[in-house]
């Protein structure tokens, strides 16, 4: 008998391989299931999954745990930023004046809105949450206009914790303190676990907001290297915390501002069995957590923690309502240290937004909103990263986060962004230097962009433009004798 000369699990791989060439299947997103692909195929199961192993070796499909087969994506034109091997001594903040020029620039309408984490007004579903809180308004208002108990409203506390077992967090609304955004829950949970003097270990770059936090409080702080896509090195955090300088730690827990890094699990969990071994307690900003491109929320730190050692900080700022400034904090064994600092700085959260915001979460709203700006905030990096691509200089590398939404962009050296910056503005775009991310004044070659607009022919345009600045100046460098 003589053999086929093709196999039919190789029929079936070509069929998918043919629908992700030609864009049906788009890249990132889920492949059909082996059951879906092996009754539209007429074929067995077992079939269908040699057909789904021949596609993961030739590097097709992926397969993601306890989620099913993905369309690979397509590897980036452009390398990821370097991670940087700096010095960890411990060391004060030192904050570029940059930063609140940014901040300012922030609020202009008037300039391509490239700079700050912010959502655009579009994308944050404002109009159906003013419904929401105007009918709380009319109908609890006066039973709002009250200081809230010290933990905040039980109604959104019952539904933080609902919501946080999704994701693995085991939390009775009692773990919980409702606070003002996550920079409160985060100044609280430094408040806790150190003194004034101590030196507090964080990825870098970093959040620019946990660098003033940081200094207002007095704290030093090490730098760790970090990579951008698996976070900070293991390595260089343990022999950190073996050297006994460091009080804390303070890590995002996923997609982290402004890299866009995610510790793989394993990484996450070695993190936690080092810091419990040396006694240092971990502070994990979630601010991102929701904005998650893939089908799974990577599970934060405190998912996975068994030694009651971290304080879980989290916001709905980066998904619904940075003008409410609701955050909240997991305090662990802390609560109690935490409340008495929240009563002494800003007694109470609003009633009114904190019942409001149970009300959405609890109609399912958040949910459709989430499903939403994932889609949007997704398909925007990826549009940016192209133009990124196309306009600037040889050499430029960028971050390729799976959640969030901002680019870190590493320019090849000498760039100075400061410079560009003050170019940027002039032209009427603004984006974020990355000296204002370090400590230390680092990474004055980079910079972050925010995609929080969503895509449309303005940022197109501003984004191309300030490439082809980023550009000239490259050229200009170049031609120096
Ligand atoms: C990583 C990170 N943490 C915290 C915050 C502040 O959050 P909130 O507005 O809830 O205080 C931000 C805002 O940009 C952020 O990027």
């Amino acid at each position: 008998m003589s053999q086929p000369s093709r196999f039919r699990y190789e029929e079936v791989a070509d069929f998918v391989a043919g629908l992700a060439g030609r864009g049906t299947l788009q890249p990132g997103t889920r492949a059909p299931s082996l059951r879906e692909i092996s009754t539209q195929q007429r074929t067995s199961l077992s079939t269908a999954v040699q057909a789904y192993r021949l596609l993961e070796d030739r590097g097709i499909l992926e397969v993601r745990p306890q989620s099913g087969y993905y369309v690979a994506k397509a590897p980036p034109a452009l390398p990821v930023p370097t991670t940087t091997r700096h010095s960890v001594r411990p060391a004060k903040v030192e904050l570029s004046g940059l930063m609140l020029d940014l901040l300012e620039h922030a609020s202009n309408d008037a300039l391509v809105p490239l700079g700050c984490a912010i959502p655009n007004q579009r994308l944050l579903s404002s109009s159906k949450l003013d419904l929401v809180l105007a009918r709380t308004a009319r109908v609890k208002g006066a039973q709002c206009n009250t200081y809230s108990p010290p933990r905040g409203e039980m109604s959104l506390r019952l539904e933080i914790a609902r919501r946080a077992l999704r994701f693995g967090q085991a939390l009775s609304p009692d773990d919980i303190a409702i606070t003002c955004g996550c920079t409160e829950a985060l100044a609280l949970a430094l408040e806790a676990v150190t003194e004034p003097g101590d030196t507090v270990a964080i990825e870098s770059p970093t959040y620019f907001g946990l660098l003033q936090v940081l200094r207002a409080k007095k704290l030093k702080v090490v730098e760790l290297p970090t990579h951008a896509v698996t976070g900070v090195d293991v390595q260089a955090l343990g022999d950190v915390v073996a050297s006994g300088k460091v009080r804390a730690c303070v890590l995002a827990s996923s997609f982290s501002n402004p890299l866009g890094c995610t510790m793989p699990e394993d990484n996450k969990r070695a993190v936690l069995r080092l810091l419990a071994q040396h006694r240092v307690p971990l502070i994990e900003d979630d601010v991102y957590g929701d904005v998650h491109f893939g089908e799974e929320r990577p599970l934060p730190f405190s998912a996975l923690d068994k030694h009651d050692n971290v304080i879980y900080c989290g916001s709905f700022s980066k998904t619904l309502a940075p003008g409410y400034r609701i955050g909240w904090i997991a305090t662990g064994r802390h609560m109690a240290r935490v409340l008495e600092t929240k009563f002494a700085t800003s007694l109470a959260t609003p009633v009114l937004t904190q019942v409001a915001l149970a009300t959405f979460l609890s109609n399912g709203d958040y949910d459709r909103h989430l499903r939403r700006i994932r889609r949007e905030f997704a398909d925007t990096l990826g549009r940016m990263t192209r133009v990124i691509e196309q306009a600037f200089p040889p050499g430029t590398k960028v971050s390729r986060p799976e959640g969030n939404f901002v680019l870190w962009v590493e320019l090849p050296e000498p760039a100075d962004t400061r410079l560009l910056f003050a170019e940027a503005l002039a032209h009427g775009i603004c984006f974020a230097p990355g000296v204002v991310f370090s400590a230390s004044g680092k990474y004055a070659h980079c910079l972050r962009l925010s995609g929080g607009h969503g895509w449309d022919a303005r940022i197109e345009k501003g984004l191309r433009k300030l490439g082809a600045m980023a550009s000239k100046a490259f050229a200009a460098h170049n031609r120096r004798p």
